[in-house]
């Protein structure tokens, strides 16, 4: 495990997921029952941006810092922006929340948050970060085993964020398998899946495997490229791959992706959205 999200936290890809995951939360805490989140790959849970890590790939600044400084940014970021002025306390952009912090702010006393990491000392740090309180469990397990272990059965709400580093070649399939296991022992979970986007042959079997596995679910497929495909070494984009996911997502997540994509992209980028399965 070479990963450390510490050198891409508050990056473009970041915006994206967390602006998402923020708007899915708001609506699944519209209603009376309690939420349970499984977060499988949880990470730091809060990123020093002035560490060395952060700054020497610089991508916080043309992430987070490009967006705190653009006031016309669309409401679908408002919810982030908030979080992250949460984070510094006047200092704009020292810290950048992740996923743990945002999940934990975002639930009520009565929901429930399950977070995974397996790195040794990014676990340590998390559990630093994360406060002690009922619902809230920090776990230093693999997140495809225990993320299965924890899911709540239907109808109780469950939302699941699969956000893998990608380094392993296996992790998309592994992803693939987790949606399918999940979605038998909760048919209603919503499960927002993270991924690269580097070619699109790669990135087009992903989310048919995703389609053969939840069949009867519909699903939001959300791409940011920031630039064309023709390298497919690079990086070249993500995409959030919502399974189950509310209709009401479609419009923000569109708007974000278009956003990031014209402000931090180069010619070729773009935002869109599709839906499977409806
Ligand atoms: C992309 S980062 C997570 C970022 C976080 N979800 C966020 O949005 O702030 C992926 C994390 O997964 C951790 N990881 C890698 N393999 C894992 C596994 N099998 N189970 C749990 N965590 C794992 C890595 O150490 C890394 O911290």
């Amino acid at each position: 495990m070479n990963y450390r999200h510490l050198f891409h936290a508050g990056n473009f890809a970041d915006l994206l997921k967390h602006a998402m995951l923020l708007d899915l939360l708001r609506e699944m805490t519209g209603g009376d029952l309690a939420l349970t989140v499984i977060d499988t790959h949880a990470g730091a849970g809060l990123y020093d941006l002035a560490s060395g890590a952060a700054r020497r790939t610089g991508e916080a600044v043309a992430g987070v810092g490009r967006l705190i400084s653009t006031p016309d940014a669309p409401m679908v970021f408002g919810a982030l922006k908030a979080a992250v002025a949460r984070a510094n306390l006047g200092d704009p952009i020292r810290y950048y929340p992740g996923s743990p912090v945002l999940i934990q702010q975002g639930l009520r006393p009565r929901d429930r948050y399950i977070a995974c990491e397996l790195r040794p000392d990014d676990y340590a740090a998390l559990k630093g970060v994360m406060p002690r309180q009922a619902g809230v469990l920090v776990l230093n397990e693999d997140g495809w085993a225990a993320g299965i272990q924890r899911v709540t059965p239907w109808p109780e709400p469950l939302l699941v964020l699969i956000d893998p580093p990608f380094e392993r070649p296996d992790d998309g399939v592994k992803a693939v398998d987790l949606i399918e296991a999940m979605l038998l022992r909760n048919r209603g979970a919503v499960v927002a899946l993270w991924a690269p986007i580097k070619d699109l042959t790669t990135f087009d079997a992903l989310v048919s495997d995703i389609q053969d596995a939840a069949p009867a679910a519909p699903i939001l497929i959300t791409e940011l490229r920031l630039r064309g495909l023709g390298d497919p070494m690079r990086m070249n984009g993500c995409a959030m791959i919502v399974v189950n996911s509310p209709s009401s997502l479609e419009t923000h997540a569109h708007e974000a992706a278009e956003w990031i994509a014209s402000q931090m992209g180069e010619a070729g980028g773009l935002g869109r959205t599709e839906w499977r399965n409806r």
